[in-house]
């Protein structure tokens, strides 16, 4: 095809686009509905929070759920709204962003503080914080291996001034790595996300659909959170997606427009990796068994070659409990002589990971 006849199909393409959306923003991720659903578990988070308001006591929380289960939506929407009816202050850092607790102080006193220490820094944000505070840590299974004890949930919890943490993790691991001081002074009380419901979703879908969409067929909305439910472990993200798909591709499938979604998800969620996670896929990719041990020497080889210093076993094995915990890995007991050990299998098409690899590395 020549590039005016390319140019051509192109504008009429995203004519079609334009004619059937009336507000691209609401398929935007990062997109805060008005009136997002609200879960069980969301409530009881509320009632945590007006008693704290109350009484200053606070009760810190590990929030565990499942990709796309709306941890970071129900969260951020809790931070608009609570501070309007409360004495509140509510705070949001992502520790994939901010990935140490110095940084992470840093990124929420909004200053670049070289040269101060850690108790320094925190020394500024309690003074920074005249109020009762929540401080909301999305993604804390990401913080880096160099801040293995993530001091600032021992901070928070032992600070003179009250503080409420609120920690979001997908692995349900990162509690039993927390520092055991810290874990004895924070004394977390995990709340998980269970996965959202085909009903559920379809009500979100709903939502968007009203706001967004010039025209939608209830029985769409209803097929896609059925087929998002049973073949994603209900992450709400794919349902968004093949939605908007199924407008903007009115020529394609549904079928086919869930798989597009699906496998852009997969291909986000692998972009966004950090390198050492990248390089532990590769390595699941490209060793010579699916055996744990065999993917830590592969790996360990991939750091060599590349000038790095691996992580510990112990360390890879969290982040390889992390990668089963967004889906991205299954980690499958398998019995070799009197002993288990793990093996572990890609749960994509395996050209992903080499692509990426090509994009990041260079290789
Ligand atoms: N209750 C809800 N009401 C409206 N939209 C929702 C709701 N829950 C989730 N969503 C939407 O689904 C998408 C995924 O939600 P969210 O980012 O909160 O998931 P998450 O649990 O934080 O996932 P991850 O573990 O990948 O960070 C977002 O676009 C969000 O707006
Ligand atoms: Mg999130």
């Amino acid at each position: 095809m020549d590039i005016a006849a390319y140019l051509r199909q192109q504008k009429d393409h995203l004519g079609q686009e334009a004619k059937s959306v009336r507000d691209f923003s609401v398929f935007d991720f990062d997109h805060i509905p008005d009136q997002p659903l609200l879960r069980e578990e969301a409530k009881l988070l509320i009632d945590e929070l007006l008693r704290f308001d109350i009484t200053g006591i606070p009760t810190h929380y590990a929030i565990i759920g499942s990709r796309g289960s709306g941890k970071t939506l129900t969260l951020r929407y809790l931070q608009r709204v609570v501070p309007k009816h409360t004495s509140l202050q509510i705070l949001y850092a992502n520790c994939r962003e901010h990935n140490t607790s110095f940084k992470i102080l840093a990124h929420l006193l909004g200053v670049q503080a070289r040269g101060a220490s850690l108790s320094e820094m925190f020394e500024r944000f309690c003074a920074s914080c005249p109020q009762k505070t929540a401080v909301i840590l999305d993604e804390i299974d990401l913080m880096s291996p160099k801040d293995p004890r993530r001091e600032i949930l021992y901070r928070l919890s032992r600070a003179e001034q009250p503080f409420l943490a609120i920690a979001l993790a997908n692995n349900p691991q990162v509690l039993k790595e927390i520092d055991p001081a810290t874990r004895s002074s924070l004394q977390p009380m995990p709340l998980h996300f269970r996965h959202y419901n085909a009903a559920e979703i379809s009500q979100i879908l709903r939502d968007r659909a009203e706001r967004g969409l010039v025209a939608w067929d209830e029985g769409r909305l209803a097929e896609i959170a059925a087929l998002t439910v049973r073949q994603t472990n209900a992450d709400v993200r794919v349902a968004i997606k093949t939605l908007f798909y199924t407008v903007t591709r009115p020529e394609e499938s549904l079928a086919a427009c869930f798989e597009h979604a699906r496998r852009d998800i997969i291909i986000d969620i692998i972009n966004d990796l950090t390198d050492p996670l990248l390089l532990i896929l590769r390595a699941v990719q490209v060793a010579p068994t699916a055996f744990a041990k065999d993917v830590y020497g592969r790996y360990v080889r991939l750091c060599q070659a590349r000038g790095e210093k691996p992580f510990s076993y112990v360390h890879f094995y969290s982040s390889l409990s992390y990668l089963q915990s967004v889906g991205l890995v299954a980690l499958v007991a398998t019995k070799v002589g009197r002993t288990f050990t793990n093996r572990v299998l890609l749960n994509f098409d395996q050209p992903i990971v080499e692509q990426i690899c090509r994009l990041r590395f260079g290789e």
